[in-house]
């Protein structure tokens, strides 16, 4: 069963909060969720595979623990969850990045995929799955449907703000995937947004509406 991780760091409670508020603006925004990420990425890449390589320091050869990098795959769901790409390649650079376009239709909230397009190895991969918002789970259970048919078996989802609803499709439907959430919120409103939520994340990072 896979496990969900709830933050409690006070930087990231802190920049998410920022995010929150209708006054934080587009460029502020996109900086916040680059943070955030490169937070988020710290504790999400704890587990990753390392292997043992031999090396020279300047007094002699000795064996050393380092990253396998190219193990691992970044999938945002577009398009917000490009925003928190930078943020994670600046924590592990040599990941390959994928990505699954989706959109939640208007009129019924279902996902709507429009692009795909993955690594070729990506069975070899950790994959990180990224969007800042889990509220129906609608898009990220799609994604990860989409991602398990290209033959992906260690899955990771990160989002930003997650609500109750979305993390138990998300669980439900995929048993065997972590789940990392910066801010777990109340519910969702009769529009499926998250409450209290930060509104449309797409448009906060774009300025579009
Ligand atoms: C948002 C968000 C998620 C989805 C979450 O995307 O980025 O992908 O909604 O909602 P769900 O859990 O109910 O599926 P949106 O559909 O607004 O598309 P966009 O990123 O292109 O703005
Ligand atoms: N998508 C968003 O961008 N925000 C929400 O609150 C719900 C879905």
């Amino acid at each position: 069963m896979g496990k969900i991780y709830v933050f409690d760091h006070p930087l990231i409670q802190h920049k998410v909060s920022l995010m929150r508020m209708t006054s934080t603006n587009t460029k502020e925004f996109r900086d916040l969720a680059r943070e955030v990420a490169m937070l988020m990425a710290f504790e999400a890449t704890r587990n990753l595979p390392l292997e043992e390589v031999e090396i020279e320091t300047p007094i002699c050869k000795t064996r050393v623990n380092m990253l396998k990098g190219e193990d691992i795959a970044i999938v945002p769901i577009l398009r917000a969850g490009l925003g928190f790409v930078d943020g994670m390649l600046e924590i592990v650079p040599n990941a390959k990045v994928g990505h699954i376009g989706l959109y939640r239709d208007p009129e019924t909230h279902e996902p709507v995929e429009y692009y795909c397009k993955l690594p070729s190895d990506i069975e070899k991969r950790r994959v990180f799955v990224l969007d800042p918002m889990l509220a129906t789970g609608g898009s990220a259970v799609a994604a990860v449907d989409f991602i398990k048919q290209k033959g992906a078996q260690d899955i990771v989802f990160m989002c930003l703000i997650a609500a109750p609803e979305g993390i138990k499709a998300l669980q439900e439907a995929h048993p065997d995937i972590d789940i990392y959430i910066a801010a777990k919120d109340d519910h969702l409103n009769e529009n499926a947004y998250i409450v209290p939520g930060l509104g449309d994340a797409g448009d906060r990072l774009y300025g579009t509406r």
